[in-house]
């Protein structure tokens, strides 16, 4: 199948018919197939049991595949002679419908990202471009981000101020990059639910979610809370902070440059003050998908490079893909930086072991943040935190599939590299085989300080 689609040269218009038999492949041949562009399910009638009534069944193992055949979209063709009663082929027709109907119900998070399977969208730069409303109101309507942030800030209160000190101490807490104003809510909710007193900066550089912070300001929040028009790094505060709230990060983690905005404000900070998020860091895993490949490819824009759309990452809601190998931590950053001799410029090299005969088309990227204590949020698969629709994963593709025997392993190397005016990923495959360095001094894609 890979020899023939690549002398077809990926056309879209070659797809897979997958025939499924009576005995099923293993799990990981199955999951590897789809990642490939299945269109259609031939269900002999010969794969069908009887159930008690007469009528065809498949067993649970088929009802599973079919299902995740289903959720591809995929047309399912049901031939053969018929086996189960008089009436050609109507009873597996009715059977299929039955199970389609009688699905698992979609998760909250299925049904917002609908509509968004596979599609490629730039990565947002909330630090060089001002993001717009309908965009903030998006983010604002994620119904676990701002409860994870709201706990983090009420342990640390408790941590901060004992009982008796709840009258006296006013707890300064600075919201940085505010947008229009979740954050702030959430801090004041965390106050209340702690019995602490705190006074609230909202530091803000988007003019126009700086009108909303205002009006909020002014009809709501009053006093307790200024409102201030400047970016964080450049921003002299009246007093130091016990503790710094941001939500700065994008998909990959740091890609919204959140370690340079916080190193910039981290003289804001007293000696003892705690920064929410404390840490977060990136992982990377090796995926098999045709379909972002040729949605990449469809990016080649004329005035720049024909290869260019393949040095640049996207935000994807991944599905028809197959993940070759369980992700692995990259990048990690910790507020207040520890050591601040140390720059922000990274190195990793990652090695996967894959398991079946595939091929690499590029890495999914996600990222794990801990916010305070035990309270965390996470877009990586294994411990994405329930129905938070914030971020969708992070896609880096490469220029040439690579063909990867079962058993072999992937490197992959990657950069960070940092300059006082941009920050931009450079990645190169390292085994089974070379691949070209991607993205060499940022030539197709930057990050704007
Ligand atoms: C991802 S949004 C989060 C907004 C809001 N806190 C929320 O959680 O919905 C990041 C916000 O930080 C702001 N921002 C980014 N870099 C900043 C900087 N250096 N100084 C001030 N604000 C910044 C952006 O304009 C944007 O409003």
């Amino acid at each position: 199948w890979h020899d023939f689609r690549t002398l077809c040269d990926y056309n879209k218009r070659v797809g897979v018919a997958l025939e499924v038999g009576a005995d099923l492949p293993s799990a990981a041949a199955i999951d590897r197939w789809l990642g490939e562009p299945v269109k259609a399910a031939i269900l002999p009638t010969s794969v069908f049991l009887t159930n008690k009534k007469g009528f065809p069944v498949l067993s649970r193992l088929h009802q599973r595949l079919v299902c995740r055949l289903l959720k591809l979209e995929v047309q399912v063709v049901v031939w053969g002679a018929p086996r189960h009663g008089e009436k050609p082929l109507g009873s597996y027709l009715q059977y299929l419908e039955h199970l389609g109907q009688h699905r698992p119900p979609p998760s909250a998070y299925e049904l917002f990202a609908r509509g968004y399977e596979d599609y490629l969208q730039s990565p947002l730069q909330p630090l060089m471009d001002n993001l717009e409303s309908q965009t903030y109101e998006v983010f604002e309507k994620d119904p676990i981000k701002y409860s994870q942030y709201q706990q983090a800030i009420y342990k640390c209160l408790l941590d901060r101020v004992p009982e008796e000190e709840k009258e006296t101490n006013v707890q300064v807490v600075m919201v940085l990059g505010a947008g229009r104003g979740p954050l702030v809510n959430a801090a004041l909710r965390a106050a209340r639910q702690a019995a602490r007193r705190v006074r609230v900066y909202a530091v803000e550089k988007n003019p126009n979610a700086v009108v909303t912070l205002e009006s909020w300001q002014y009809e709501e929040w009053g006093a307790q809370v200024t409102v201030v028009a400047r970016d964080m790094r450049g921003w002299r505060a009246p007093e130091g902070a016990d503790l710094v709230v941001s939500e700065l990060l994008g998909s990959f983690g740091d890609n919204e440059l959140s370690p340079e905005c916080l190193d910039g404000a981290q003289h804001c900070l007293k000696a003892d003050g705690v920064s929410i998020p404390c840490s977060y860091t990136s992982f990377l895993a090796p995926i098999s998908s045709s379909k972002l490949y040729n949605e990449v490819r469809g990016c080649r824009e004329r005035d720049r490079d024909p290869e260019a759309q393949f040095e640049m990452p996207y935000v994807v809601r991944l599905h028809n893909f197959h993940q070759l190998a369980p992700p692995q931590p990259c990048f990690s950053f910790h507020h207040p930086k520890p050591d601040p001799a140390q720059d922000n410029g990274r190195f990793r090299l990652l090695s996967f072991r894959v398991g079946v005969n595939t091929v690499l088309h590029g890495f999914a990227g996600y990222f794990e943040t801990t916010l305070y204590g035990d309270i965390t949020l996470s877009i990586r698969p294994e411990t994405h935190s329930p129905g938070m629709f914030s971020w969708f994963p992070i896609f880096f593709p490469i220029k040439q599939p690579l063909a990867v025997r079962a058993g072999e392993e992937v490197s992959v190397a990657f950069w960070r590299c940092a300059t006082p005016k941009k920050v931009w990923y450079e990645w190169a495959v390292t085994a089974p085989a070379c691949s070209a360095l991607h993205n060499p001094t940022g030539r197709s894609y930057t990050i704007g300080l």
